[in-house]
Formats: structure tokens, C-alpha cells, sequence
């Protein structure tokens, strides 16, 4: 069987290490992140991965460095999902070739999405996602925001019984597109949903859809855990409450994903994030204690008085 690239870059580290009197960097104990299980499968996941819709930076070395550093720490700590997609530019590309620099492939849950309205146009971007990633098999393929998801849907099956990926899901961000979510939701067997869910500015997801996933036996993944970020600013100025101690939050990016977090249905995270600070803080939310309900309606009610 020839050696793929991946395999390759790990051995030769595992070696390097060895020769050195180390351990392999991938054998090296990681920090004790909570995880939880993909109700399809049993499999375990840590709660917080990273999104990487601006990771499309081509070959600029310099813009390049930060991203490498961000993921390294990302695996340093414990992190192994990935989401990415064709439509964030050159992410894939850049992903595939720092994750192959850094040798943590092996340890990383890499999810992509297909976004076409034929079977040939999705086979294309499965055979580009795998060559640009150089992972041998997607862990996880969904239809971005709903795209042709007639035809996507009974092709990832298709593709998970022939062992291209491991798991099929659905994705949206777009409150106009829920009803849809919902319909497709309870007529089609998925392992996993993407919505967004942020106590910053949307919250609805949490009143029809994430129960529907959790009566249905699907994972869901939270995106625009931030609501994009442009919160942060005016957070900025705002102390964080006395309170959030009781939850083992100290800032409020943990504040704002442990809110996300604390709902039953959520089982993953992925806020975007491209700076090693950012990594760090939000990888501690993955920790400790999570609110509870009251503590929940508390967040709510503190945020809506902002
Ligand atoms: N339909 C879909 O499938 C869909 C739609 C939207 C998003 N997504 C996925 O969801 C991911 C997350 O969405 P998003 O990135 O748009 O929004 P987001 O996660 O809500 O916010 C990301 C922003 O927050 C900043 N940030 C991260 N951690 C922080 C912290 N601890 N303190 C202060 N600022 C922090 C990031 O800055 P830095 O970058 O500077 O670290 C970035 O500007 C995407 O990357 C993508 O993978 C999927």
C-alpha cells in the first residue's frame, strides 16, 4: 500500500523524536478537554473545535504563521475538529499543508462541506477536499447551507458506505433557512447538524431546532458561536460578572460558549479563531463546570440589558 503524504510527514517525526531520546509529538499527553459522544456512532469528540472560514490565505508565508502557531496550539491542547469548506477560499489548501507541517493529522476530526447541485459537481469537490487536505477519508461531509441538498444527501450516503467519509450532516447560519433545516431534518437519517447558536444574537436555533436534533440522534455542531465576533467590542467594556465564577468562566469568549455549550443538544463548538490568545481562551471553556438552567437564564437576561 503506497504511503501517503501524511503518513510519511509522521513517521518521520516519530523518528526524528525517537532519535532525539523523545516521545512523538503525537503520543505527548494532551489536556483534559470535555468531550461528547456523536449519538450515531458512541464516538467522543471534545466540545470545542475551530472553524476556519479565514484561513483562506494562500501562499502568503507571513499571513501563514499566525494560522500555523493557532493550530498548533489548538492540537497542543487537546482540539481535533476541524471545519472548514470550498467556499472559505484557499482554507482547505492551507489546512492541508499546515496540518502535514505540523504531523497532527492523524489526530484531527476533519470536517468539510460539498456545496454543488450535481452528483458530479459534489464528486469533484470530495475529490478535491481529499487531495487538498490530504486526508484519505473526510470524518465528516454536510451540505453547506442546503445547497442541492436533494441530490447531497443520498450521495454522502452513498459515499459512507463506500468508507469516503465517516459521517453526513446538514448545514445552515441563516434564520430564513430553518424551516427547511427542520422539514429536512425529520425526514432524513444525518449524524450531524451545523447551526448557529450565540447568546450574542441569535438564539432561536434553540427553540425548534437543537431539540429536533437531540429527539433525532444528531450531533450538532454550533457555529458563529460569537455571533461573528463584533460583539467582543462592545464587551469590551463591560466587566464580567461576579457570577460567572460559578461556572468556571473567566473572560467572555468562555462566557459566551459555555452559554452555547450548556445546551443539551450541543455536543460541539466551533468559533472561528486565528490567533494563539484566542485559542487558548476558548479551548479553557472546554473545562470545568457549565451553567445550569438558571444560570443560563441569568447570561440571557445580563446580555439582553447590555
Ligand atoms: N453555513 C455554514 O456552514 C457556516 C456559516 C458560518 C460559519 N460556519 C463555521 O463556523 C465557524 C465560526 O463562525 P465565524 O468565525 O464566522 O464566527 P464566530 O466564531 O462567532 O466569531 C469569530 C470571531 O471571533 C473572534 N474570536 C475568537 N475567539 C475569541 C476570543 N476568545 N476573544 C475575542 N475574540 C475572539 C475571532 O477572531 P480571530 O480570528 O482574530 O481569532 C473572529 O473574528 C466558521 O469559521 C465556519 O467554520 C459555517
Amino acid at each position: 500500500m503506497p504511503v501517503s503524504r501524511r503518513e510519511f510527514t509522521r513517521a518521520g517525526l516519530a523518528m526524528a523524536a525517537l532519535s532525539a531520546g523523545g516521545v512523538p509529538s503525537f503520543a505527548l499527553a494532551k489536556t483534559k478537554l470535555i468531550a461528547r459522544a456523536i449519538p450515531s456512532s458512541g464516538e467522543r469528540i471534545p466540545i470545542i473545535g475551530v472553524g476556519t472560514n479565514r484561513y483562506g490565505v494562500g501562499d502568503d508565508l507571513e499571513l501563514r504563521q499566525p494560522l500555523r502557531e493557532a493550530l498548533r496550539k489548538f492540537h497542543e491542547l487537546g482540539g481535533t475538529v476541524i471545519d472548514t469548506a470550498p467556499q472559505y477560499r484557499s482554507s482547505e489548501a492551507v489546512l492541508g499543508e499546515l496540518i502535514d507541517e505540523l504531523g497532527i493529522g492523524d489526530d484531527i476530526f476533519m470536517a468539510t462541506k460539498i456545496d454543488q447541485e450535481t452528483r458530479g459537481g459534489n464528486e469533484a469537490r470530495l475529490q478535491r477536499s481529499i487531495s487538498l487536505l490530504e486526508f484519505p477519508s473526510i470524518d465528516l461531509m454536510q451540505c453547506h447551507n442546503l445547497i442541492g441538498w436533494k441530490t447531497a444527501i443520498p450521495q454522502m450516503h452513498d459515499w459512507k458506505t463506500a468508507k469516503r467519509i465517516r459521517y453526513v450532516g446538514i448545514t445552515t447560519s441563516r434564520q430564513n433557512q430553518y424551516e427547511l433545516m427542520e422539514t429536512i431534518m425529520k425526514s432524513h437519517e444525518l449524524d450531524f447538524v451545523q447551526i448557529n447558536y450565540s447568546l450574542a444574537d441569535q438564539r432561536e436555533s434553540a427553540e425548534r431546532l437543537l431539540p429536533l436534533a437531540a429527539d433525532r440522534g444528531m450531533a450538532v455542531l454550533i457555529n458563529r458561536p460569537f455571533g461573528g465576533g463584533n460583539v467582543f467590542a462592545k464587551l469590551a467594556k463591560t466587566p464580567l460578572p461576579e457570577w460567572a465564577a460559578e461556572f468556571d468562566c473567566a473572560s467572555w469568549g468562555q462566557f459566551l460558549l459555555k452559554y452555547a455549550l450548556s445546551h443539551p443538544a450541543a455536543t460541539c463548538a466551533i468559533p472561528g479563531m486565528t490567533k494563539v490568545r484566542h485559542v487558548e481562551d476558548n479551548m479553557t471553556a472546554a473545562t470545568g463546570r457549565m451553567p445550569d438552567k438558571d444560570l443560563r437564564r441569568r447570561q440571557e437576561k445580563f446580555f439582553d440589558a447590555l
